[in-house]
């Protein structure tokens, strides 16, 4: 976990060198967004899942590599701008994120935006330049462009701010929590199994297992918003409270909560069982996520 954490560092360093690129307030902003810490868990999930090709002949396997690698940056990239429009005043009103100022504080809101569509943006490109199978880099796109939109992330979000005071029941959180933050994660380990070259059947198993993890992740993330302190958290505590948003914590409980999670990682490592040896990072990941503390 901890080479591939590095790999993800400088696969995001190696495809984001802009720092003496003008304007270069803007692309400093871009910077600071992405590389400031952050778990890295879609990276290492896109490895984790390009990982079961291992033993198997890949046609070319340092292409499928670099493939990887791109795979690895573009979603950090696009879930780093969905941090910064997160945290914007118009939306959770951040100032704390990874342990420092939003971007919109350490910067300014205007640049905050564009950060978001410049991350968003080179993402894209990221994929369409690497080398590698074309088809699969197209899927790629396909795949990253769908869990980002009104269809996955932004949908989500679109659905957590009209929720604001609201009362969702159970399936309305679900669903919602699924788009906002599964469909992102759910997505790298998709990435990973394309580019690996995964079987029909063995992607139907990664997308079944990615379902469940990306629940648990959002569930994990409300429990730790109620019940962690900002220094941990490296974000502000207790915000969904304050901002009168739905949760899993405020609509089910804290306890419900705690078990739905562990429940969810089990049935995330259920779907997974068929696996050999190979998809322990995938099972280790699993733990991370629901055992996490920030
Ligand atoms: C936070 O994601 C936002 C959610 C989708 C819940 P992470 O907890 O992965 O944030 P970083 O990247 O580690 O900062
Ligand atoms: C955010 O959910 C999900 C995103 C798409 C960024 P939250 O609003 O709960 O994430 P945090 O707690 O601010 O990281
Ligand atoms: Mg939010
Ligand atoms: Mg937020
Ligand atoms: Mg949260």
């Amino acid at each position: 976990m901890q080479a591939n954490s590095a790999r993800a560092e400088a696969a995001l360093v190696q495809y984001l060198d802009v720092a003496q690129t003008v304007p270069q307030r803007l692309h400093q902003a871009m910077l600071y967004a992405s590389l400031g810490g952050g778990k890295r868990i879609r990276p290492l999930l896109v490895y984790a899942a390009g990982e079961l090709s291992e033993g198997r002949s890949l046609d070319n396997y340092a292409e499928a590599s670099c493939t990887l690698d791109a795979a690895a940056a573009a979603i950090e990239m696009v879930h780093a701008y969905s941090l910064v429009h997160d945290d914007l005043p118009c939306m959770d009103d951040d100032d704390l994120r990874r342990g420092r100022p939003t971007v919109h504080k350490a910067f300014d809101e205007a640049t905050a935006l564009l950060v978001g569509d410049a991350l968003q943006t080179r993402a894209f490109e990221v994929l369409a330049l690497a080398p590698g199978n074309a088809e699969v880099r197209l899927t790629l796109i396909a795949a990253l462009a769908s869990a980002a939109g009104s269809r996955g992330m932004a949908g989500g979000q679109a659905i957590d701010l009209d929720s604001v005071g609201a009362k969702l029941d159970l399936l309305g959180l679900q669903n919602m929590h699924r788009l906002k933050t599964g469909a992102l994660l759910s997505c790298a380990v998709q990435m990973g199994g394309l580019v690996a070259g995964l079987a029909p059947q063995e992607m139907r198993a990664l997308a079944e297992y990615a379902t469940a993890l990306g629940l648990a992740f959002q569930v994990v993330d409300d429990v730790l918003d109620a019940t962690a302190d900002s220094q941990t958290l490296g974000k502000t505590a207790g915000k969904d409270a304050a901002n009168d948003k739905p949760t899993y914590v405020t609509l089910m409980g804290l306890d419900y909560a705690q078990k739905q999670a562990k429940e969810l990682q089990a049935q995330a490592l259920a779907s997974i069982d068929a696996f050999d040896l190979r998809a322990d990072a995938l099972r280790g990941l699993a733990a991370l996520v629901v055992n996490r503390r920030k």
